[in-house]
């Protein structure tokens, strides 16, 4: 994507400029971000995938007795009366399972593959909403069928409604107030205040972002490291040529500890290692995505396209895809992050891989992560 190039999407601001500018400092209105857009994915079809097992889905409606939720699976007989005004249902992870909700989620890949996290799509009838809230991550929030009035604000308190079975702010306080109609987009920095009510029935496509949490993110590396420190960091023993006689035998030799804290040193030292931890962590298939074995043969001569589910990043010396990594180097790994940028790759350019490359390709078609190339630009 040239960075450069002002965009529509994004108001006439290049990605750059929005980056600068926006992503994660302060919100952006955007009329008619996507002119004419007609979503790809419709109420019916919509209720069908909140039914389906396996795909995350939320019942949130707004009645005299208070918020009230519930988590799916939502059969199409659980759901309120379309008729029924103040509620909403949401459904997470749809560019998961509609390959047009994957195509625009393509839009935003101006921000790193390990940063966008998926596309949730709520639709709501007239006074629908999931209350004023805040969010820990940023979002694109891009009105796809009827009309929302969106009231944001900088709430310095954050405190939250005690009792309430969803996150609903004590005290909001909205400063702007749009009407987003199809096709207008409303960017929010993490924390930014909001509450989205629906004007009639009405359908919001949120392109949420992801970010690693300091703890989780150490408590996976460090599970990885764990599985490798006995090769890693070798197998000599604590030696103590120097320890003098003791009168206190329980205590730990302060010399004992250091040795502790040298062979943690020694595993964190290997920053391949690391690396490569983080790429299988940040391709890690999401909990409820399952691929299954191919039964067609795999074949390259067509070029190849990654599978919609597919998360494929790389860093200097290695490809991830799907929670896997692979040392590269050479023309090898100019392809592969060719493959992993333009979720693409020519036949062409399959055929100047070397042989192991070759390999690793057919076995990702048979894993189904990979297919055939359908539609191949240029
Ligand atoms: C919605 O689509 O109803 C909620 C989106 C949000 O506020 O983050
Ligand atoms: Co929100």
């Amino acid at each position: 994507m040239n960075t450069e190039q002002p965009l529509a999407l994004l108001g006439g601001l290049t990605p750059s400029q929005f980056m600068k500018r926006h992503w994660q400092k302060k919100p952006l209105l955007v009329r008619n971000a996507i002119p004419g857009f007609v979503p790809c994915v419709g109420r019916a079809e919509l209720v069908a995938l909140a039914g389906q097992e396996g795909v995350e889905s939320r019942l949130i409606v707004d009645s005299p007795k208070g918020w009230q939720m519930k988590h799916g699976p939502l059969p199409k007989r659980s759901l309120p009366p379309f008729s029924q005004k103040k509620w909403t249902f949401l459904v997470q992870g749809v560019d998961l399972h509609h390959d047009g909700v994957h195509a625009l989620m393509q839009q935003f890949r101006f921000v790193p593959d390990a940063r966008l996290d998926d596309v949730m799509i709520s639709y709501a009838t007239e006074g629908g909403g999931v209350g004023p809230h805040f969010d820990s991550y940023d979002v694109f929030l891009l009105q796809a069928h009827g009309q929302r009035r969106w009231r944001i604000g900088r709430n310095q308190d954050l405190s939250l409604q005690p009792g309430v079975p969803l996150k609903i702010l004590q005290n909001f306080e909205a400063e702007e107030e749009f009407v987003l109609n199809p096709g207008d987009m409303l960017y929010l920095p993490p924390k930014y205040a909001h509450d989205g009510v629906a004007a009639g029935e009405c359908m919001t496509w949120s392109i949420g972002f992801r970010a690693p949490q300091e703890g989780e993110l150490a408590r996976e590396l460090l599970l990885g490291l764990a599985d490798e420190a006995f090769e890693g960091v070798g197998d000599a023993l604590y030696r103590d040529p120097k320890q003098t006689a003791v009168t206190t035998p329980a205590a730990v030799p302060p010399s004992l500890a250091g040795f502790a804290r040298q062979v943690l040193e020694k595993a964190l030292k290997n920053p391949t290692l690391l690396d490569s931890l983080l790429g299988e962590y940040l391709t890690e298939p999401k909990s409820n995505v399952w691929f299954e074995i191919s039964d067609l043969e795999p074949d390259l001569s067509a070029g190849v396209q990654l599978d919609r589910r597919t998360k494929m990043m790389y860093d200097e010396r290695h490809v991830f895809i799907n929670g896997e990594s692979f040392r590269v180097a050479g023309k090898d790994a100019r392809f592969l992050r060719q493959l992993a940028d333009n979720r693409c790759l020519s036949a062409a350019s399959c055929a100047k891989l070397s042989d192991s490359a070759r390999e690793a390709l057919l076995d990702w078609m048979v894993a189904d992560w990979l297919k055939p190339a359908e539609d191949f630009p240029g």
